[in-house]
């Protein structure tokens, strides 16, 4: 009798779990498959031979700054397939699965362009185009800019690491929840989808580099995906503990500074409407409160829209 038991244990699928929402999401991510080595590149070189100096500096500002974000968003998910482990969620690993792969080839797109367009791939070519968050601070000292991808990410998934290795589920379930709310939510949730649209804008302003424009596109709705799978774990794990929606604002009010600022590439495209991008944000905020099931903090929603706040902040990737 009792190996029976242990051998039930063996098997993870059920009728059940193969209806659910995340199984659903792992199954759109296998039909949705693309591959960056198929796009047709041949228009952006031709476009980027005759792009003027100044555009081609401002663009790989930004497109390094996601070439590099797109690699940390990859290597932090591991601590997040872990926690799934941890916590008897083959569903969640088995989605999670796609989303490695998928943030590894967002990357690999981003080094196919830079090395056939811009001619650029080696990290010591890439660097000079990386801006320092440093260089990027609120005049009015009201705001804290804290890099978020680079140092936020990894300091989260370390406290998830930590917390499965206590097996403590509760304490999993905790750090699992602050890891998803800032990775998911605020990351890819509000900071960068907007930022994907600029990049998405500016090919369509210059009317020029439609492999970048359609990269830029398949990413987005890989994304989509990413954002509503960390959400809607969220809403599960607040079902069982809805005395944490406070840790989701939290997360959220460390990082002010970074969702409030204007992200730098407005200001070096004229041609952007700058404001468009700023009620972007705060649509994508509210849409992430619905989906967790958490009330949006309307202070946050004014600072973003707020027009005396317009500092800048380097874009990211997620
Ligand atoms: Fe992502
Ligand atoms: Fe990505």
């Amino acid at each position: 009798m009792h190996k029976e038991v242990d051998n039930l244990k063996k098997f993870h699928f059920t009728r059940e779990m193969m209806r659910g929402s995340v199984y659903r999401k792992y199954e759109k991510a296998i039909n949705a498959l693309w591959n960056p080595r198929e796009l047709d590149y041949s228009k952006d070189v031709e476009d980027w031979a005759t792009l003027p100096e100044h555009r081609r500096a401002a663009l790989l500002g930004l497109t390094v700054r996601f070439f590099a974000g797109e690699q940390a968003v990859a290597e932090n998910l591991i601590p997040m397939i872990q926690a799934a482990w941890a916590l008897d969620r083959f569903d969640w690993l088995m989605y999670l699965s796609t989303f490695v792969m998928e943030e590894c080839k967002h990357a690999e797109f981003f080094a196919q362009w830079h090395e056939r367009v811009a001619g650029i791939l080696e990290p010591e070519e890439l660097a000079p185009y990386f801006l320092e968050r440093a260089a990027t601070v609120d005049p009015t000292g009201r705001f804290e800019l804290r890099e978020v991808v680079h140092e936020g990410i990894p300091r989260y998934a370390r406290e998830l690491t930590a917390a499965v290795d206590t097996e403590d589920r509760q304490k999993i379930e905790r750090a699992f929840l602050r890891f998803l709310t800032l990775y998911n939510a605020h990351v890819e949730g509000v900071l960068t989808m907007p930022s994907y649209e600029i990049v998405v804008d500016t090919c369509t302003a210059w009317n020029a580099l439609p492999a970048l424009k359609q990269g830029y596109r398949r990413i987005m709705s890989d994304e989509g995906r990413h954002i509503t799978f960390g959400t809607s774990a969220v809403r599960t794990l607040l079902d069982d503990h809805p005395e944490w929606d406070q840790l989701v604002h939290d997360v959220f009010d460390e990082f002010r500074g970074t969702i409030v600022g204007l992200v730098e590439y407005q200001k070096a495209v004229p041609e952007l409407d700058l404001q468009k991008y700023q009620v972007g944000k705060v649509r994508h905020y509210r849409n992430r409160c619905r989906e967790m099931g958490v009330t949006p903090d309307e202070t946050l929603i004014e600072q973003i829209l707020d027009p005396s706040i317009d500092y800048v902040v380097g874009v990211t990737a997620g």
